[in-house]
């Protein structure tokens, strides 16, 4: 049966080093699985009293319902500060809620950080894996993926020019998708 991934990058940012390396990673999913972008940078910023009120924003409603249609996910997250960005976080505390409709629960994932820097996003990469945890989503553990120095992974059009990196990648999804299956 032909599954969506839903992919979900934490950088708004029209050149993203992260957006560019997790593209090329799930255009190597194999056929029966389609993927979802699921935009999250117009999504209001969390406010409980809202959802308690009965008056979620339409752009939390229109993410909580596209989360619905995937059956799992792919983060791939830069760093900011030694953890995820803002709009990553909203949009993982605007999936989770109302308490007990949470769009996160039982989805497979993997976590792809992506960073110029030689410590390769390591803080946001755990600090995500953190709220996975308590989010009930099953996440991968091996193999784990740090893309660090990614501006020499990447030629001028943002294509990932080393060999060996993409065949991790390609790698990663492979067991990604083993993973699901299993799980399903
Ligand atoms: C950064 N950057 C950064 N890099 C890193 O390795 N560790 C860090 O803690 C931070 N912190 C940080 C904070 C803020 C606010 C910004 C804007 C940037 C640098 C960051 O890795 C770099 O800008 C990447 O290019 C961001 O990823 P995208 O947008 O290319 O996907």
């Amino acid at each position: 049966m032909s599954k969506t991934i839903g992919l979900i990058v934490g950088s708004l940012r029209k050149g993203s080093f992260t957006r560019a390396v997790a593209e090329q990673m799930v255009a190597t999913l194999p056929a029966g699985y389609t993927v979802k972008n699921i935009e999250i940078g117009n999504l209001d910023l969390y406010n409980q009293d809202l959802d308690d009120e009965g008056r979620a924003p339409q752009s939390w409603q229109d993410f909580r319902a596209a989360m619905k249609t995937v059956d799992a996910v792919v983060f791939a997250t830069p760093e900011y500060n030694r953890s995820v960005p803002g709009v990553l976080k909203n949009a993982l505390d605007v999936g989770s809620r109302p308490y007990g409709a949470s769009v996160w629960d039982q989805k497979p994932a993997i976590i792809l950080s992506v960073s110029p820097g030689a410590i390769s996003g390591f803080g946001a990469n755990h600090h995500l894996r953190q709220s996975l945890v308590f989010l009930n989503m099953p996440t991968i553990q091996q193999p784990e993926l740090y893309i660090g120095n990614v501006t020499a992974l990447l030629d001028d059009n943002l294509k990932i020019k080393n060999e060996g990196t993409l065949k991790f990648l390609a790698g990663a999804m492979e067991t990604f998708t083993d993973f699901i299956e299993r799980l399903s």
